[in-house]
């Protein structure tokens, strides 16, 4: 009966037993299953994070590019939105330059901002360069260590780095930088989710800074060209070859956004080019400069009609130094492109020291070229007219000597009294329109007496009255003559009222005061003083200071009162003299 009962007990313990193991069992997966579930909820919650994370990086974004920004300010944003989600120490966006093909710490964040703010390395140079370079992330957990360290570097920031995470700055078409994460807050390692939701972040940002750069090249070419169409406006406005020519250099400058420009002309008689203008602090010293044609970068460019981007002017052997010896300015890089009329070489338009940059680009050079197109036009349109208007003055001039000639007591009457009346017009505010109106007027002010008989014109005694009469016709005749030529619009009043008086007295139309044209009446004082220190067969010339008496004498009467005033004065500064007459 006793066995019996501790076999019974025994059973018992035993079930107990099995019962104890088969929860022991349940409890180990359950706990499993937990610690299983805690680990999914640990993945989740960094998900979370990362989707957290880009959602704001999202509305950062959308909130940036709804307001006008600045690159770097952008970048600056950025870079502290990626330390705050990665929960990192310090961290530099680096972007590759495209000239120099290196790379740029362009945003430096944490303690070692100032240092190295703006410093450069190599494409290829430590973690950021090889990641730059490959495209490819790197992670370094020790970094002393690593290979790719770029000590110097370490050394200059002091700043004691343990673990690195760096990924590419990538668009759909190339690696334009690099993000790098400097250790995890709190002595942590970084984890994988760090490493990606940094790839995640850089893609946003890489994005960002590629419509960024879309914007702004879209805003400079649009900026560029509303300056091409307003200085092509402004260069073809006027047709005076001087002021085209200064123009040229001032919309070069601008446009350029450069420190200073050149313009040569290619002087034909010679071969050589010359410095027409150049502005800038030292420009009048080196307006004197001339190059023999194929010297210098200019003349490089001139001889072979060919543009040159250069960006160290003392490494390229073409660069003529003596400019900058003359000058005292230093060039550092420049652009040069021929200034072309009909397939011909006519000069060479620089433009020098890029500002806010390093050197010119590709772009800058096509910009020039058309600007340089213009100018072309322009200056061979100026020259074309200027050419046209020495002409016509020199066909005048010939006129009018040859009835000078006609008359051998008055011969140089007419370049005196244009000599005369210009010297006034320096002070009469003219415009250069009104001056060139002035003088053509004076050249052709007596030109109505090729229509008076020769044994009037060349009569020695005195004249009757009725010869008188016949002179006095002369500016009518004038009018009659040169009143159907356009160009002269400007020319035939004055012409016609050289004879007029204020107190209408005058011929041939009597007119009085104001109603004379002021050309009229500043060549009319010009004409009497010439004329009254000019001898003639029945008297003999006046003194200067007989003259001048008179024509004081005559102020409000015969002339205006204003214009003697102006005479007197021009005759003072020694800008009129009858000497050449005596
Ligand atoms: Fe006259
Ligand atoms: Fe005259």
């Amino acid at each position: 009966m006793k066995k019996k009962t501790r076999k019974r007990a025994r059973s018992k313990e035993t079930e107990k037993e099995a019962r104890v193991k088969i929860l022991d069992d349940a409890l180990s997966i359950v706990e499993k299953e937990a610690i299983d579930l805690k680990f999914e909820l640990s993945k989740l919650k960094e998900r979370m994070r990362v989707k957290e994370a880009e959602l704001e990086v999202f509305r950062e974004m959308s909130n940036i590019s709804s307001s006008s920004f600045k690159l770097d300010q952008l970048l600056d944003r950025y870079m502290d939105l990626v330390l705050k989600i990665i929960r990192a120490e310090a961290g530099t966006l680096y972007l590759t330059d495209e000239v120099k093909k290196d790379l740029i710490f362009n945003v430096v964040k944490g303690k070692v901002k100032r240092k190295i703010t703006g410093m450069r390395i190599g494409l290829g140079e430590g973690i950021a360069g090889w990641v730059a370079q490959n495209g490819r992330p790197y992670v370094a957990t020790d970094v002393k260590n690593d290979p790719r360290w770029l000590r110097e570097v370490g050394n200059k920031i002091k700043f004691d780095i343990r673990d690195i995470i760096c990924v590419p700055l990538q668009t759909p078409k190339e690696t334009i930088g690099s993000i790098e994460v400097i250790n995890k807050m709190d002595g942590k390692s970084f984890q994988r989710e760090d490493l990606e939701l940094l790839i995640s972040l850089a893609t946003q940002i890489a994005m960002v800074i590629e419509n960024a750069h879309l914007l702004l090249d879209k805003e400079k070419t649009l900026s560029q060209l509303s300056g091409l169409t307003a200085i092509s406006a402004l260069l073809s406005s006027s047709l005076d070859p001087k002021v085209v020519r200064r123009r040229t250099m001032e919309a070069s400058t601008q446009l350029m956004d450069c420190e200073t420009g050149s313009l040569f002309l290619v002087d034909e008689e010679t071969n050589e080019l010359y410095f027409e203008v150049a502005l800038g602090k030292e420009g009048e010293k080196v307006k004197q400069i001339r190059l023999k044609m194929g010297k210098g970068i200019a003349g490089w460019v001139a001889q072979h009609g060919e543009p040159l981007l250069i960006s160290d002017t003392t490494k390229d052997s073409r660069w003529f130094r003596e400019a900058d010896k003359k000058s005292k300015f230093v060039t550092k890089n420049m652009l040069c492109v021929p200034i072309k009329v009909k397939d011909k070489v006519i000069g060479a338009l620089e433009a020098i020291n890029k500002l806010d940059s390093e050197t010119f680009t590709q772009d800058d050079l096509e910009l020039l070229n058309s600007l340089a197109n213009e100018v072309g036009i322009a200056i061979d349109n100026a020259n074309l007219y200027e050419e046209k208007r020495n002409t016509f003055l020199e066909t005048a001039e010939a006129l009018a000597d040859a009835i000078d000639k006609r008359d051998p007591y008055t011969g140089g009457h007419t370049k005196r009294v244009t000599s005369y009346s210009l010297a006034m017009a320096k002070y009469l505010d003219l415009n250069p329109s009104e001056t060139e109106n002035l003088k053509l007027t004076a050249i052709l002010h007596d030109i109505g007496k090729i229509g008076i008989p020769d044994d009037v014109l060349r009569k020695k005694g005195k004249l009757t009255d009725s010869e008188f009469d016949s002179i006095k016709k002369h500016p009518i005749f004038g009018y009659e003559i040169m009143s159907h030529i356009k160009s002269l619009k400007g020319v035939i009043p004055g012409m016609r009222s050289h004879h007029e008086r204020p107190d209408g007295r005058g011929y041939p139309d009597r007119l009085k005061a104001e109603k004379i044209p002021l050309i009229a009446r500043t060549i009319s004082v010009a004409d009497t003083f010439d004329a009254m220190t000019s001898d003639r067969p029945y008297r003999k010339r006046l003194t200067d200071a007989e003259a001048l008496k008179e024509i004081r004498r005559c102020a409000g009467t015969q002339f205006d009162p204003m214009l003697v005033k102006t005479f007197l004065k021009a005759y003072r500064k020694g800008e009129i003299s009858s000497d050449q007459n005596s």
